[in-house]
């Protein structure tokens, strides 16, 4: 054993897990690329006051959860704890928002957040995102809810809820904030929420202990303070949806921890998850170029949780059909056959056939037991008196059932069997 462990919070991605990782990026990712979504990379950590001013000073994320350094240089730092404000910030640096619009733009990569590790929840995590800059329509909103909705489908998930809800915009939201400001002041809290009340009133909303659900049966809520505009792109959000024959659920409870958002806010959550049970999620944000000195740019975009998709598919019993790691693994006996089967490995793997070799020169029962853990459909085995008669075994390690080939023929031969022209 290693003197080492990952730090607290976090975990390794190893075969033969990872490749359910790599599957569930593929499935969010294919679907954008599809869509006229370009793909953007971003530096790990960006100026700390990007996320302070983005995500907003009186969020969990920037009080607690922010990784920050001072560089030898004096700048200050943080890891990146989500992608839409960095996101945004390459697309304003870049000028793309000059160009045509909707800008739209996916990514995929590590966060970090200095959270209480626990089932579900980690300091680091993996999202796949997408953003869409730069255009106000409600089809851009149902477009990335309908993407995410058949991206968790098209891995076999069935318990995926998707909430939605409006949060509302710059003419609605504080007169909202202000009514719900005063329902909460006559209530019954300590202190640490009363101060919330007057940063960030709407957090309070989401405030899990049952002393405060239990007062906040009467609070007004956005739903009822929306003005007639986000009202009505509300509407056409859910007719949207509701025509492509995606389910949801209004939740007028829905406020998401990060302080950008604006209208349509969403979460997709699953019920096998425990107390961390969202999948994913995102919403609209057209202030938000506006907060870290850009110029106006409406906006939507989501990102989807990768760790506990992982784990929506565990507890659903869903497996994934990924294809073979290892279609043929090739068994040489002696030093000549180990020449001649690397080569023929090698011009497979060139042919575009998954192909291992076993290394280390084992012995053939050894090795075989290679080829069967490999879960290879066929073992190639090369062996002296193979040699001499010019061919190679192709055993089927199915069946069990064995034939010789032609070495020169070996890589045709195989090629057909596995249906490659
Ligand atoms: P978020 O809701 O903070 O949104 O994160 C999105 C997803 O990332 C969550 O639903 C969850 O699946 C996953 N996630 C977040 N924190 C953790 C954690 N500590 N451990 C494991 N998974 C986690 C955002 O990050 C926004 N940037 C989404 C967005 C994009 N809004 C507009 N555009």
């Amino acid at each position: 054993m290693s003197t080492f462990s990952a730090p607290k919070g976090t975990y390794d991605l190893l075969p033969p897990d990872s490749a359910d990782y790599l599957a569930v990026r593929e499935a969010f990712s294919a679907p954008l690329r599809r869509s006229g979504y370009g793909y953007v990379e971003t530096p790990g950590f960006e100026h700390t006051e990007l996320f302070s001013r983005g995500v907003g000073e009186s969020t969990d994320i920037v009080t607690k959860e922010m990784y920050t350094l001072t560089t030898k240089g004096g700048d200050e730092l943080a890891l990146r704890p989500e992608g839409t404000a960095s996101v945004l910030r390459a697309a304003l640096q870049a000028n793309l928002h000059r160009g045509a619009l909707p800008v739209k733009l996916w990514y995929s990569g590590s966060y970090y957040r200095y959270e209480r590790p626990q089932a579900g929840r980690y300091r680091h995590f993996s999202q796949v995102g997408a953003e869409a800059l730069g255009a106000e329509d409600p089809a851009l909103d149902a477009e990335l809810i309908v993407l995410a909705a058949d991206a968790y489908r098209s891995l076999g998930l069935r318990h995926v809820r998707l909430l939605l809800n409006s949060l509302g915009d710059r003419e609605c939201r504080p007169v909202y904030r202000a009514a719900l400001q005063d329902f909460l002041r006559g209530l019954d809290l300590d202190e640490d929420t009363r101060r919330r009340i007057e940063l960030n009133p709407l957090r309070v909303l989401d405030d899990k202990r049952e002393s405060v659900q239990r007062q906040l049966s009467g609070a007004p809520m956005m739903r009822d303070h929306l003005c007639e505009g986000c009202k009505s792109y509300h509407e056409q959000v859910r007719e949207l949806l509701t025509a492509q024959g995606v389910a949801f659920e209004d939740d007028p409870r829905l406020v998401r921890g990060l302080d950008y958002y604006t209208r349509t806010t969403f979460e997709f959550v699953h019920d096998g998850l425990g107390s961390q049970s969202a999948v994913g999620g995102g919403g609209r944000y057209d202030g938000l170029s506006e907060m870290i000195g850009g110029p106006e740019l409406p906006s939507v975009g989501w990102a989807l949780g990768v760790d506990r998709t992982v784990l929506a598919l565990r507890a659903e019993g869903v497996s994934l059909e990924l294809p073979p790691a290892t279609e043929v693994f090739a068994v040489p006996v002696g030093e000549e056959a180990r020449r001649e089967l690397f080569t023929a490995v090698t011009e497979l793997r060139r042919q575009g056939v998954a192909a291992d070799f076993a290394y280390g020169g084992k012995g053939m029962k050894n090795a075989m037991k290679s080829a069967n853990r490999s879960g290879a459909r066929y073992a190639l085995v090369l062996g002296d008196r193979d040699l001499t008669e010019g061919v190679a075994q192709l055993k089927n390690l199915e069946s069990g059932e064995q034939r010789p080939v032609p070495l020169d023929r070996v890589v045709t031969e195989v090629c057909a069997k596995l249906g490659r022209t």
